[in-house]
């Protein structure tokens, strides 16, 4: 049995006043059933590890340096000083930091192996765009983006390690995959690491994220191959969050 994950990935959104009273509220609910990892902006990761000290909720980073150790790099946070400050997972080629900050699937086979290195568990992130997807390259791009991770660090990698599937057109825009669409691909996804090593296949939890909310989660976490959510906008109301953290008992 794979063990359900839900986590809140709170992008650019927020503040200390914000986090208190979010984590509070998911605090006070005390949620059971799935793993729930919180991920805040960077600079929030200690106030929110200081907020859930002595809980189960675990805390994630969205982002990390590509490079090792410290150095000569302005503006990067290594794997290191997340690790450091309490986190203990990190989102790994969101889609936003494919697009935005034109990250390689080389390079994030390199943050894949900095995270794992400094002791945190990637979350590694993989989807197709609306376009790929209209041109049937579904399994192309996505099969790339897994296997550009293997071909570096090794299957073995993934035995601690978690993926998520998000289509990048269902991200934010309120038009969420069908059950069925979401099975298919994470049956994919699940067959791609099984061609390595069909135990680490079984074993490894592959998240569905894009446009998840209380109403479509129940059924999503339903299919066999989906271990749980990434979730976006939702995350960021206590009352949504942990509907979709029940929705994944
Ligand atoms: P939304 O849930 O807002 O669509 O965002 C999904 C996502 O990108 C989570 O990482």
């Amino acid at each position: 049995m794979r063990r359900k994950v839900v986590a809140g990935n709170w992008k650019m959104h927020g503040s200390r006043a914000m986090a208190r009273e979010l984590v509070g509220q998911i605090l006070a609910a005390s949620p059971g059933g799935p793993e729930i990892i919180l991920c805040p902006p960077s600079v929030y990761i200690s106030e929110v590890v200081r907020l859930c000290e002595g809980s189960a909720l675990m805390v994630g980073a969205q982002d990390l340096a590509e490079r090792d150790g410290s150095g000569a790099f302005t503006g990067d946070v290594s794997a290191d000083m997340l690790h450091d400050v309490g986190a203990r997972w990190v989102l790994v080629g969101h889609s936003e930091r494919r697009e935005y900050h034109a990250e390689t699937n080389d390079m994030l086979a390199r943050k894949f192996d900095s995270a794992q290195k400094s002791g945190l568990t990637p979350i590694l992130c993989v989807g197709e765009t609306l376009a790929e997807r209209e041109a049937g390259r579904v399994e192309e791009v996505i099969g790339e983006q897994i296997h550009a991770v293997i071909r570096a660090n090794g299957i073995a990698t993934f035995e601690n390690a978690v993926l998520a599937y998000e289509p990048v057109w269902a991200i934010g825009t309120g038009k969420v995959a069908t059950p069925a669409q979401a099975q298919e691909v994470h049956a994919f996804i699940r067959s791609q690491l099984a061609r390595e090593d069909a135990n680490i296949a079984g074993l490894t939890r592959v998240l569905y994220g894009g446009s998840v909310k209380p109403a479509n989660a129940a059924e999503l976490f339903a299919q066999p191959d989906v271990d749980g959510g990434l979730i976006g906008g939702a995350s960021l109301a206590a009352s949504d969050f942990l509907a979709i953290c029940a929705a994944a008992r």
